[in-house]
C-alpha cells in the first residue's frame, strides 16, 4: 500500500518537544537514562488506540493526510507517567497526625500513639466497597489531571482477608470504570493488626490471604512492610518467598526509616523492585545490582515526613541501577498524587537531571511494572498513552513547581483532558 494511504483516525502535531524516550527495549541505566529521544517539531498519529507513526510532524501530516489533525501548539508531549507505587485505596485521610508532625512527633511516635496505618486501617474497614470506590475515583482523577495514565496500586489498609480482598476488588473496578490503568499488589503485610499477634498474622497472610488473592487473580505483585515494629527480615522472606510460589512478583518497602538488610532481601528473592531506600548502604546497593532490581525511589514521603534522608540517587545511578521515581501516594506519609512534584524533588534534592528524573518516571517505570513493550514510551505499537504540558522545554516540567502544567491528556488515543 502506497504510504500516503495510510489510514489514521489522529495525529498529534507540532510538539516543540515530542519527548519519545525511544530506546533499547529494556530500562535504562548510567548514560542512557539522560538519552529522551527527544523530536523537535515531532508527532505523532494514533490508530485504534495505539501509536501508528512518530516523527517529524510535517511527514506525519503528508501521510497521514486523512486524521484528524491536533495542533499541539509548540508544547512539550511526553508519555503518560507511570507510577510504580502507590497505595490508591483508603478512606479519609490523616490530619491529625499531619499536625502532630508539625508539631514535632516523629512518624514511628504518631504510629504508637493510635495514628498511623492503623487509624487509616480503622477507617477503611469501616467503608462500603461503594465508598472506597467513591474516594478512589477522586484520587483517580487527580493522578490523571497530574499527567500519570498508570499507577500501581498496593492494598494494604484492609488487614482481614475480607477487607484486603475488598480493596483488590475496588481496584478491579476501578481499571474498568476509570481511565487510569491500575496494577494491583497485595501489601496483607502493611502492619500487624492492633487485634492479632505477630505470628497470627503472618500465618492468615500466607495460608489466607496470599492465596485467595492469587486464585481470584486480584494481584500482579507482592509487597511487605519491611521495618521495625512492621515485619522483620525473616518474616518478610516467608511471606514474600510464598508469594513467589502462587506466581506473584515481588515488590518491597525496605529500608525506609532503618537499614535492616531489606535492600539485600529483595536482591535475594530476585524482586522486581526494592522501594524507598532511604537508609541503604553501598553493600545494598551492589546487591540490587547484581540480582537486577530495580530502586523505586519516593522522594514525596520523604518530604512530607519533613525529612532531609533521600535516598542516594546518584550513587544508585553511577552503579548502574535502572533508577524508578513514584509518588508512594498515601495518606500518611505521602499525600501527593503529582509526578511532577516528585520531578521536582528529584532533582534538587537528589540531584538528578530533569532528563534522568523524566525516564525513571516513565519508561523505567514501566518496565518495573512488567509493561515494558506497552507503555512508557512514544513507539509505534504503543498504547497511544499521552501528556502535553503547557512548556516549550521539557526541563520545565521540574523547574516549575506547584503550578499545574497539564494542558492535554490522551488515554489510548482518547482525550480525556
Ligand atoms: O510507603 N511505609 C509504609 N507505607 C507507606 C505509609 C503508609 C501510611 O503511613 O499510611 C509508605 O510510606
Ligand atoms: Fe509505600
Amino acid at each position: 500500500m502506497c504510504p500516503s494511504n495510510i489510514v489514521s483516525t489522529l495525529a498529534l502535531l507540532y510538539a516543540s518537544q515530542l519527548v519519545t524516550l525511544a530506546g533499547p527495549k529494556r530500562p535504562r541505566v548510567g548514560k542512557e537514562l539522560s538519552e529522551l529521544g527527544i523530536i523537535r517539531d515531532g508527532g505523532i498519529s494514533i490508530r485504534d488506540g495505539k501509536i501508528d507513526i512518530v516523527g517529524k510532524s510535517h511527514e506525519i501530516e503528508k501521510k497521514a493526510d486523512d486524521a484528524e489533525v491536533v495542533d499541539l501548539g509548540g508544547r512539550v508531549a511526553l508519555p503518560g507517567f507511570v507510577d510504580a507505587h502507590t497505595h490508591l485505596v483508603f478512606a479519609g485521610n490523616r490530619l491529625e497526625d499531619f499536625e502532630r508532625r508539625a508539631r514535632g512527633e516523629t512518624y514511628e511516635q504518631i504510629a504508637k500513639a493510635s495514628g498511623g496505618i492503623g487509624s487509616t486501617v480503622e477507617k477503611t474497614r469501616a467503608a462500603s466497597e461503594a465508598e472506597l470506590v467513591a474516594a478512589a475515583k477522586k484520587h483517580a482523577d487527580w493522578f490523571l489531571q497530574c499527567g500519570t495514565t498508570t499507577v500501581e496500586a498496593k492494598s494494604g489498609y484492609g488487614l482481614t482477608l475480607e477487607d484486603e480482598l475488598k480493596i483488590l476488588r475496588v481496584m478491579r473496578r476501578l481499571n474498568d470504570e476509570t481511565q487510569l490503568e491500575i496494577v494491583p499488589t497485595f501489601l496483607g503485610a502493611h502492619a500487624v493488626p492492633r487485634e492479632m499477634s505477630p505470628e497470627g498474622y503472618v500465618d492468615l497472610v500466607i495460608n489466607e490471604m496470599l492465596p485467595r488473592a492469587a486464585k481470584e487473580k486480584l494481584a500482579e505483585f507482592c509487597d511487605v512492610f519491611c521495618e521495625h515494629g512492621y515485619f522483620d527480615i525473616e518474616q518478610s522472606r516467608k511471606i514474600l518467598t510464598a508469594a513467589k510460589k502462587l506466581g506473584l512478583k515481588l515488590r518491597g518497602h525496605v529500608d525506609q526509616l532503618s537499614n535492616s538488610g531489606g535492600a539485600k532481601l529483595m536482591a535475594e528473592l530476585g524482586a522486581a523492585t526494592a522501594d524507598h531506600l532511604e537508609k541503604t548502604d553501598k553493600q545494598g546497593i551492589a546487591a540490587l545490582k547484581a540480582a537486577n532490581v530495580q530502586p523505586v525511589l519516593l522522594p514525596g514521603s520523604v518530604y512530607a515526613l519533613g525529612s532531609t534522608s533521600y535516598p542516594r540517587a546518584r550513587e544508585m545511578i553511577e552503579a548502574g541501577l535502572a533508577v524508578v521515581l513514584a509518588t508512594d501516594f498515601n495518606p500518611g506519609s505521602s499525600p501527593t498524587p503529582s509526578m511532577p512534584m516528585v520531578l521536582s524533588l528529584a532533582c534538587t534534592q537528589m540531584k538528578m537531571s530533569p532528563a534522568e528524573a523524566i525516564t525513571a518516571a516513565t519508561i523505567n517505570a514501566a518496565h518495573s511494572l512488567n509493561r515494558g513493550d506497552k507503555i512508557g514510551s512514544l513507539e509505534s505499537g504503543k498504547m497511544a498513552n499521552v501528556t502535553v504540558f503547557d512548556c516549550e522545554d521539557y526541563r520545565e516540567l521540574a523547574y516549575w513547581f506547584g503550578i499545574p502544567q497539564t494542558h492535554a491528556i490522551y488515554v489510548r488515543g482518547k482525550q480525556i483532558k
